[in-house]
């Protein structure tokens, strides 16, 4: 079943009217439920662009996306917050806790702002606080506690209210070498028990190789797909060498990452 539909997305910005910066260009992508893509280019390439429109966040200059069936490029206003609140869940670079907030009021969120019964939203609040093993850290507020942790925290809130794609902008950025690798298989482990749909942008390869297929992006427009075998260190390797070719500022970056 597809879950995600982009077709012909184009994003021109334009500032002050004058100068415009054509990011996307008649980019396609479908995905499928239980899919575990990554969207990789160079530094400038579009990528958060990209996400940013299928994330219902930006308007596409052309084009649509359809999430569940809906066409979110025709959404305006409460239909839109109210459509991007329940289908969607977003991770960032930035992990976008509240501060004032515990741990456990910031997983919560997307079902107390859904106004759901306090009870079931403790018990989903458990629930997927233990998935991602962060049980002991619920009532902790998150400058108390690593950058992993929360962005395993932003994670748990991203799913909380089972949306039907989890989007996520590169997540690892922030993170060091052990926390990026915890976050990625906890995203993998969510794709694989959960089925979860995760589509995650990142320059990482070490990010990627967990998924299970990339797509590449030059330009603003598709370049190539890889997809994954059984073997995830032989796939960085492909995804090092799919990244040399692309060119850019990851491709000089990964045979030092060797
Ligand atoms: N809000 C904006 N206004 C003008 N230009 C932008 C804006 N956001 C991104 N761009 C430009 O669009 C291109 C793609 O950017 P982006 O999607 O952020 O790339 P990536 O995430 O792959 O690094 C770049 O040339 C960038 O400078
Ligand atoms: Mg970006």
């Amino acid at each position: 079943m597809t879950v995600l539909e982009a077709e012909g997305l184009t994003k021109v910005y334009t500032s002050h009217g004058h100068v415009a910066t054509k990011a996307l260009s008649n980019f396609s992508l479908t995905v499928q439920q239980g899919e575990f893509v990554g969207i990789m280019g160079p530094s400038g390439s579009g990528k958060t662009t990209l996400l940013n429109l299928l994330a219902t966040i930006d308007q596409p200059t052309a084009g649509k996306v359809r999430v569940d069936g809906v066409e979110t490029t025709r959404l305006r206003g409460s239909q839109l917050a109210l459509f991007r609140r329940r289908k969607l869940g977003f991770v960032f670079q930035d992990f976008n806790l509240l501060d004032t907030l515990t741990i456990a009021e910031n997983i919560a969120l997307p079902l107390v702002l859904d106004e759901r019964d306090p009870r079931d939203i403790k018990d989903a609040v458990r629930r997927v606080a233990a998935e991602l093993g962060i049980e002991g850290i619920l009532e902790k507020y998150p400058y108390e506690v690593s950058g992993g942790q929360q962005q395993r925290a932003a994670a748990a809130r991203a799913i909380v209210h089972e949306p039907v794609v989890l989007l996520a902008d590169e997540p690892t950025g922030n993170l060091d070498s052990k926390a990026a690798r915890g976050l990625m298989e906890t995203f993998a482990h969510l794709n694989e028990t959960r089925g979860t749909t995760i589509v995650m942008v990142t320059h990482d390869p070490f990010a990627a190789s967990f998924c299970r297929r990339i797509v590449f992006i030059r330009d603003g427009q598709r370049h190539s797909e890889l997809h994954r075998g059984e073997s995830r260190q032989l796939f960085f390797q492909r995804i090092l060498d799919a990244l040399s070719l692309i060119g850019g500022e990851s491709g000089e970056l990964a045979p030092s990452r060797l």
